[in-house]
């Protein structure tokens, strides 16, 4: 993750009635660099501490001016609030840089990519990166919303299909819609048969969205047989903490950090990440809750055992890796490096 920038707030841009695109400007001369599909990390002040929060970014390099995040104002949620309601053109918001995983894989012809709310801004992203730039594929959008009236991007979405035709397929899903008529949830039915004649060689699938949405999603996946590799996941509520403490024992952690090593204890029940920062160790993160993935690490020796529902894949699994912030020492000592 790069260094802390502040950012300019170019405009910001209703979508619907509780959600805003706000577009940002580096500072001059700077860049920040980023993938279709990943997350801004941002940190802001709140009754005096800094709080870090990770967005998604709704816009594509090489094609959109300004790096765009998109939010939705969620329940009890202050600092969502905050850039919904009060964020205007001028403001500035400190950036720690662009991170994440969620992004488009080669070889990915036929894209199948399932949306749910506020979790169509990632996926929008990709999907606006392969119709510009992988000209030969093609793209099934599920789209699961309340109704017509909280779908985010349902213009741009609309404008897209008519200048790609055949190429951007988008399939709504409203729960109530305005008019009465019954409403159609994705439970595992109805992801089985809206999924089943997708399937292809070439498909690959992308899940954002609540987590009852994904749960059917990869039910219905499972049942298909689809490998992993070819199912992309980005979760967006927190993971389960492991409901008994991995260890009654107090682990060594040794942390290999930007050609240091740091040495120090992690309690029974405390992550990686909260004895680092205890103990005046900070590595790169972001989110602290496992989805963002900036905490990332690789396991040299000893286990460290993940709370669920977090945002590595299977593949990244079993090359080692592990996040720092859901992860907990499972073995008296643990040898990581995040270099
Ligand atoms: S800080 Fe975001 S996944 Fe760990």
């Amino acid at each position: 993750m790069s260094k802390m920038l502040n950012l300019k707030v170019v405009a910001v841009e209703a979508e619907t009635a509780d959600a805003v695109t706000i577009h940002l400007k580096p500072p001059f001369m700077r860049k920040l660099d980023y993938l279709a599909g990943q997350y801004l990390s941002l940190e802001f002040d709140a009754a005096g501490t800094p709080q870090r929060r990770a967005y998604s970014l709704s816009s594509t390099p090489g094609l959109d001016r300004h790096l765009s995040i998109t939010v939705k104002r969620v329940d009890g949620g202050l600092v969502s609030a905050r850039l919904v309601e009060q964020l205007t053109a001028g403001d500035r918001v400190r950036s720690l840089g662009t991170s994440g995983r969620f992004v488009l894989a080669q070889g990915a012809r036929h894209l199948v990519m399932l949306a749910g709310g506020s979790g169509i801004t990632p996926i929008f992203s990709i999907i606006k990166q392969a119709l510009h730039f992988e000209l030969d594929s093609r793209i099934t959008l599920i789209y699961c919303n309340r109704n017509r009236q909280s779908v985010i991007f349902a213009d741009k979405l609309d404008q897209l299909a008519a200048r790609y035709p055949g190429r951007l397929q988008v399939i709504h899903l409203f729960s109530r819609p305005e008019d009465g008529s019954a409403g159609a949830r994705l439970c595992q039915e109805r992801a089985m048969e809206l999924l089943a004649p997708l399937n292809g060689e070439h498909t690959h699938y992308y899940l954002c969205g609540p987590a009852g949405m994904m749960q059917q999603a990869r039910e219905a996946l499972r049942s298909l047989q689809v490998a992993d590799n070819r199912v992309h996941l980005e979760n967006f509520v927190a993971p389960v903490k492991p409901a008994a403490a991995p260890t009654g024992l107090a682990s060594q952690v040794h942390l290999h950090l930007q050609g240091r090593e740091y040495s120090f204890a992690v309690s029974p029940g405390q992550t990686i990440l909260e004895a680092a920062l205890a103990q005046g160790v900070e590595p790169p993160f972001s989110c602290r809750s496992g989805f963002c993935t900036a905490c990332v690490c690789t396991r040299l020796t000893g286990e460290v055992e993940m709370a669920e529902g977090h945002g590595l894949s299977p593949a990244e699994l079993k090359m080692g890796q592990a996040l720092m912030c859901v992860g907990y020492p499972k073995t008296a000592e643990v040898r990581l490096t995040v270099d």
